[in-house]
């Protein structure tokens, strides 16, 4: 019978309660072919220390909570093959830039602050349901503007890998800034002035430059560097006053769109 191979974790470790300064601790662990770098953290939980700590929810790369440093690198361990990282070593960290709650569970509280101050939504004047018959409208154009960035997951791998914010936390970053650039482009928002004072800000897209790390990690291939030069050029437009005063696209009425009869209306406002 083949023997099987078996992997050394070097894991990071650190609880605040106890540990003066983070340290390395190795686990050994037998490789089964499609495991992945959760698999292996589960396995090191129940067979070595139930106090390991990181995060995760969804195993499948769509929650975004399982963001670490393997080798090196910021990326998800529900979505990273052992197979694939090659060697019988496999050193695993807490994502760089953040503060430490334990182990591998990093701080995300910021991050998160940065997102909400950009009002990562659609921004009207009317509410959508105050006028439930007709649609809005979009060519597949309009579309392409912003579908790339509606995969971010909000991991925080683009933020982990960012030297700008390495040296400035104060900096927006890739998430929040590519975020933002998401329902600027958007035909039906009104959002973009005011996001501007946040974006055109010092701690904005501009101190962005263009080492284009946050969208080599990030897992669903969101493009946050890209998002990043086209913000920097609309909001040199939008200070030199070069775009026309956009206004979110109108609710289409007509022929074909009354609301279907047989669909039972739209819940009340729970808010
Ligand atoms: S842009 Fe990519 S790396 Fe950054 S938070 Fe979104 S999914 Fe994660
Ligand atoms: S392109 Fe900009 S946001 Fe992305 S990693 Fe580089 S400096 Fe950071
Ligand atoms: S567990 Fe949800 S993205 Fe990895």
């Amino acid at each position: 019978m083949a023997e099987t191979k078996t992997i050394k974790f070097h894991i990071r470790r650190y609880d605040p309660k106890k540990d003066k300064e983070p340290y390395f601790k190795t686990y050994d662990v037998p490789f089964q072919p499609g495991m992945v770098v959760l698999d292996a953290l589960h396995y090191i939980r129940e067979n070595y220390d139930p106090s390991l700590a990181w995060r995760y929810s969804c195993r499948m790369g769509v929650c975004g909570s399982c963001g670490m440093l393997i080798n090196g690198s910021p990326t998800l361990a529900c979505n990273t093959q052992v197979a694939t990282l090659g060697g019988t070593e496999i050193t695993i960290a807490p994502l760089p830039n953040f503060d430490i709650v334990k182990d591998l569970v990093p701080e995300l509280s910021k991050m998160f602050e940065k997102h909400v101050a950009v009002s990562p939504f659609i921004v009207r004047d009317e509410k959508e349901l105050d006028d439930e018959k007709g649609e809005y409208y979009q060519t597949e154009h309009q579309l392409e503007q912003y579908l790339q960035l509606t995969y971010c997951i909000r991991c925080g791998c683009c933020m982990a890998a960012c030297p700008t914010l390495a040296t400035d936390p104060d900096y927006l970053g890739p998430m929040p800034l590519s975020q933002a650039h998401r329902y600027n482009v958007d035909t039906r928002d009104g959002g973009r002035k005011t996001r501007n004072e946040k974006t055109g800000s010092s701690h904005g897209a501009f101190k962005c430059h263009f080492a284009g790390e946050c969208s080599r990690v990030c897992p669903k291939g969101a493009d946050p560097a890209k998002a990043i030069q086209h913000m920097k050029r609309q909001l040199v437009f939008d200070f030199l006053h070069l775009i026309k005063n956009q206004k979110p696209c109108e609710k289409q009425h007509g022929p074909g769109n009354e609301p279907k009869k047989d669909v039972p209306p739209a819940p009340p406002y729970t808010v």
